[in-house]
C-alpha cells in the first residue's frame, strides 16, 4: 500500500463513500420522525465534521445551532462547510458540556452514543442544557445487531474470530438500552423508533472498494490484516452477501432512535 493512512482518514470523499451517504439518509429519517418545530435553538453533540448539523440547518429552519465535538480536526472541517455558516462550533465532551442549564430547545446526538464512555452522564448533560419542555434525541446504528452499513464485514470478521475495534458503549445502541438511558435521565414522553436505510452496491468490487477505504477504524483494521486473512474475508463475504443475478448487492442497515422531553 502506498497511501498514507493519516491522509486517507481525513479524506472527505472516502468517508462519504464509506459512511457519509448512508448516515445522511438515516439523519433525514430521524429528523422527519422528530418533526421538531421551526425557529428552535439546537445543540448537536458529537457533531463531528458537521454533516448532521448541516441537515438541521437545511431541514429545521433553526433560530440558532451549536455543534460540539472533542475532535479539533473535525470541528475545523465543520467550520468550513457552506451549509453550516449560521452554526457556531465548540471543542468539548458530551459528558461535561460547557453550556448553562436551560440553554437549548433541542439537543441531539447523531451516531454518537456508542462512542461516549459514560452514556448516562452524556444524556444527563443533554437534559441539563435543555429548557423545560425541550427535546433530547439520538440515533445510532444498532451495533450488536450488525446494523451498521459495514455490518457484513463486522459479521464476517467476528466469524473469523478477528473482531475489529469496538466503540466503548456499543451496547447502548440497542433500542431498549437507549430507552432506559432516556428514562434514567428523568426525561418524559420517551419514544423510540427503528430507522431502516437501504444500502446497495453495483457489484462485489464496488462493495469491497467502498467498505475498505481506510476512512474509519474497521476499514483500517481490514487494511492492516495479513494478506491471507484478507483473502479469507473476501471469500466469506462473496459467499454470504445478498447478491442479485446481475451482481448487485443490496441489504438494509438499521439504526435505533430515541426522543424525550425535559419536564416542564
Ligand atoms: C460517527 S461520528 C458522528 C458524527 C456526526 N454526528 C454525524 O452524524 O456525522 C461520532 C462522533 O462522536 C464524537 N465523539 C466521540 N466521543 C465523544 C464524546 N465523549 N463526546 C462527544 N462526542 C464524542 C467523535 O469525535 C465523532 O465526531
Amino acid at each position: 500500500m502506498t497511501e498514507n493512512p493519516q491522509s486517507m482518514f481525513s479524506d472527505g470523499a472516502a468517508y462519504e463513500r464509506l459512511m457519509g451517504r448512508w448516515s445522511k439518509k438515516a439523519g433525514e429519517q430521524f429528523l422527519d420522525w422528530l418533526a421538531a418545530g421551526k425557529g428552535l435553538s439546537w445543540l448537536d453533540v458529537g457533531c463531528g465534521n458537521g454533516a448532521f448539523t448541516e441537515e438541521i440547518v437545511s431541514r429545521c429552519a433553526p433560530a440558532s445551532v451549536s455543534g460540539i465535538d472533542p475532535s479539533e480536526g473535525q470541528i475545523a472541517y465543520a467550520r468550513t462547510r457552506p451549509g453550516t455558516r449560521m452554526a457556531e462550533f465548540h471543542v468539548g465532551d458530551s459528558q461535561a458540556l460547557p453550556f448553562s442549564d436551560g440553554s437549548y430547545d433541542a439537543a441531539t446526538m447523531a451516531l454518537v452514543i456508542a462512542f461516549v464512555p459514560d452514556p448516562a452522564k452524556g444524556v444527563a448533560e443533554l437534559a441539563r442544557v435543555l429548557r423545560p419542555g425541550g427535546t433530547a434525541a439520538a440515533y445510532m446504528w444498532d451495533l450488536p445487531a450488525m446494523g451498521v452499513p459495514l455490518g457484513p464485514i463486522y459479521k464476517a470478521l467476528r466469524d473469523m474470530d478477528m473482531p475489529g475495534p469496538q466503540p466503548p458503549s456499543a451496547e447502548f445502541s440497542r433500542r431498549e438500552a437507549m430507552e432506559a438511558l432516556w428514562r434514567g435521565a428523568g426525561l418524559d414522553e420517551v419514544e423510540t423508533t427503528v430507522i431502516r436505510v437501504p444500502v446497495s452496491f453495483d457489484n462485489f468490487e464496488d462493495f469491497w472498494q467502498s467498505n475498505t477505504l481506510p476512512a474509519g477504524p474497521h476499514a483500517k483494521f481490514v487494511h492492516a490484516m495479513p494478506e491471507a486473512a484478507r483473502e479469507e474475508l473476501r471469500r466469506r463475504l462473496k459467499d454470504s452477501l445478498p447478491t442479485a443475478a446481475d451482481g448487485r448487492i443490496a441489504y438494509e442497515s438499521v439504526a435505533n432512535a430515541v426522543t424525550g422531553r425535559k419536564r416542564r
